[in-house]
């Protein structure tokens, strides 16, 4: 579908369809395909519009709008649900022996059906270690979501699912089948299990064990507002009952997925060849750890549905597919000492130093231990056994105690948090409302490591890492942000790791992050608090560094997202003279400390309402959006007195003669034009 030209709206219930049409292409983009096409603001306009004329005309909604995403109401409880097909599991191969023995099974199982030598294609899949779900859709409508449950009852989840953006409402064909029922993995990806994580660790909160029981937690939520800030991801590897469509393979079934949205990984396979099956599930093997979600193991299904049929099924293992399975990412060493690293506002993080162990096909030494209470609840101590998880690329941490903890009869004690600064010895603080011990000397060398590594990831730095900050840490070039703008390409490349290549691209690129928006210089300071979004919504409300500064702490308690406790910090933060004198600084360097654009309020269109209607001769409705919003105005999705113009193009609907009636102001696209900046 393109999203190009909006046909002209005839009415509300056409325009809400044409609305919605256009949020799941975008949303589908966007989610599914990782590839937008309009912006943040664009969607968003969209979506007011939609909700505007869901408003006016509450008849109008439909349980399968993008507005009813999220916003559900919460259950009280799991309904128990039949599948209309049983959902089974899967036996396990560990080798190429095990899995060529499986094909070797069931070519004797078709001989014995005389089927002699068939010709097996078979499709090989990744294994993601997430729970299996069916959606069911009837008539093209998303109707029910459940888990697996035993594989013949699970339990009802569609709440919970409908939050999850690459889950089609609807299916975009004309002639729906009566009944499809479609079979994927809800997982959480490893950034956003990480993330989740850290800010349940931040929060005093208890932290998930890994990926999986973070989304198993999440998917049985009762209300789908938690649901929604937990993100969920699916990936799609089946199609189970049907009525009014069928398909002779697997392969067929898992193009008419993606044909129709859902989200299928791109790099499943179709193979003929044995040693390409085996040569597939080590190549998934060892890019097991670059993967941002978790697989234990790959999934190799034969391809046509009639052999499948003629193999059938043992128990609830089918006889046509087969997992092969990936060592455990567990393992069980002794936990040599617990050191404590200072955080960038000098919070000291306990982690373990470990035995050497080898697990998910790395060996490790350090794992994170993630707070002070955790490793408290986690009842772990330094001398004993303990068990680790390596989650993909997500740095180790240790679960518990190991299995013969319970059995000793003396224990070591319990570790405690150390009374000085490990790396600037400085006497350390306990702040009463933080889960943390701190180091408060702002000139800790671990404390400033962190916050120029925080620097220079925010600032999006490209060659300047954790090694580089260290190295140039260590000659005493760099001790604040602002001197990695004094860096020196000759002097870098007489430095190991570095040639005049390498030291001139790095300069370069330090020399670009000058042209990275207030926001993100905002969020690169490293306020306590302030992350990314925080700092941008902080650019837009004060539009400059000396706005901000001059703000009182009611002022920037006025910014979206910022609570009172919030504002103190910041403010606090701020005015701290290490803190303005790398302000000023910065400034001297030439970062960006002001707002570019309109601020909300002050562009040429500030404080005016636009509607549109009609087809406009140039200009698709997302292009007049985003034109209409940048220079500071507001597009809604229906007319009443306070709106400012309605923009009309040709076959105007129904809001032209509202306007009319209204006496609000008409215009055509030459008129838009003169008014946009
Ligand atoms: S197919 C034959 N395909 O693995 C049908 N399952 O042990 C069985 N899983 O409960 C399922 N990725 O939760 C299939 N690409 C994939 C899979 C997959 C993960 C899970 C699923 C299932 C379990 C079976």
């Amino acid at each position: 579908m393109s999203a190009a030209r909006a046909e002209p709206e005839r009415d509300p219930a056409k325009r809400a369809a044409e609305l919605r049409r256009l949020l799941e292409h975008h949303g589908y983009r966007y989610y599914v395909l990782d590839d937008p096409e309009i912006g943040d603001d664009a969607y968003d306009a969209l979506l007011d519009e939609l909700r505007a004329i869901e408003a006016d005309h509450p008849e109008l909604v439909t349980p399968d709008s993008p507005t009813q995403r999220i916003g559900g109401e919460p259950v009280s409880d799991l309904i128990k649900v039949r599948h209309p097909q049983q959902m089974l599991s899967l036996a396990n191969a560990r080798s190429a022996e095990e899995l060529r023995a499986w094909i070797q099974r069931m070519r004797n199982h078709l001989a014995r059906e005389g089927i002699t030598d068939p010709e097996f294609e078979y499709v090989a899949e990744p294994k993601i270690d997430g729970l299996a779900i069916s959606l069911l859709y009837r008539n093209g409508v998303f109707e029910r979501g459940a888990t697996r449950g035993n594989g013949e009852i699970g339990e009802d989840v569609t709440h919970n699912l409908r939050t999850i953006p690459a889950i089609p409402l609807r299916l975009d064909i004309d002639d729906p089948p009566t009944m499809v029922e479609v079979r994927g993995e809800v997982y959480m990806s490893l950034p956003d299990f990480a993330a989740l994580n850290e800010r349940r660790a931040q929060a005093g909160l208890s932290t998930f064990m890994n990926p999986r029981n973070s989304a198993a937690g999440t998917i049985r939520q009762l209300d789908p507002k938690l649901t929604a800030d937990r993100p969920l991801s699916v990936w799609c590897y089946a199609i189970g009952a049907t009525q009014g469509i069928s398909f002779e393979a697997h392969w067929e079934a898992l193009e008419w997925l993606r044909e129709h949205r859902f989200p299928v990984h791109p790099d499943v396979k179709k193979l003929q060849i044995e040693d390409e099956v085996v040569a597939q599930c080590q190549s998934w093997e060892q890019r097991r750890g670059s993967l941002d979600f978790e697989i234990d193991g790959v999934v190799v299904k034969v391809n046509e549905v009639e052999l499948q049929r003629r193999l059938g099924v043992v128990g609830r293992e089918p006889r046509w597919a087969i997992a092969w399975k990936f060592p455990p990412t567990t393992a069980v060493t002794r936990l040599n000492q617990i050191g404590w690293n200072p955080g960038k506002f000098g919070d000291l993080h306990p982690y373990a130093m470990l035995e050497p162990v080898h697990v998910g096909g790395v060996t490790i030494k350090l794992a994170t231990l993630h707070n002070e209470e955790d490793l408290a609840r986690k009842d772990l101590r330094e001398g004993e056994e303990v068990i680790v998880l390596r989650a993909g690329d997500v740095i180790p941490q240790v679960l518990s105690p190991g299995p013969h903890v319970a059995e000793r009869e003396k224990r070591p004690p319990p570790p405690h948090p150390p009374a000085e600064c490990p790396i600037c010895q400085t006497p350390t603080v306990k702040p009463e409302e933080s889960v943390f011990t701190r180091c408060p000397n702002r000139d800790c060398p671990g404390r400033r490591w962190q916050l120029l590594k925080h620097f220079v990831g925010a600032m999006d730095i490209d060659g300047l890492g954790e090694k580089q900050v260290s190295l140039f840490m260590e000659l005493g070039w760099v001790r604040t942000a602002a001197d990695f703008y004094r860096l020196d390409a000759e002097r870098i490349a007489g430095q190991p790791g570095f040639g005049e290549v390498s030291a001139q691209k790095l300069v370069t690129a330090v020399e670009d992050s000058k042209r990275q928006p207030f926001g993100r210089v905002l969020y690169a300071l490293g306020i306590e608090e302030v992350g990314y979004v925080t700092g941008r919504n902080l650019s837009q409300q004060f539009r400059t560094i000396d706005g901000l500064l001059g703000a009182s702490i009611e002022e920037i308690e006025q910014t979206q997202g910022v609570g009172p406790k919030m504002a103190q910090t910041i403010h606090d933060q701020l005015h701290d003279e290490q803190m303005l004198g790398l302000i000023e600084d910065l400034r001297a360097q030439g970062l960006r400390l002001e707002q570019e654009g309109p601020a909300p309020g002050t562009g040429p269109l500030a404080g005016k309402t636009f509607v549109l209607t009609g087809t406009l001769p140039n200009l698709t409705r997302e292009e007049a959006t985003e034109r209409i919003v940048a220079g500071g105005g507001k597009v809604t999705g229906s007319v009443s007195r306070r709106t400012g113009y309605v923009v009309a193009g040709e076959s105007p609907g129904s809001k032209l003669a509202q306007a009319e009636r209204l006496g609000v102001q008409v215009i055509d696209e030459d008129g838009l034009r003169s008014l946009l900046p």
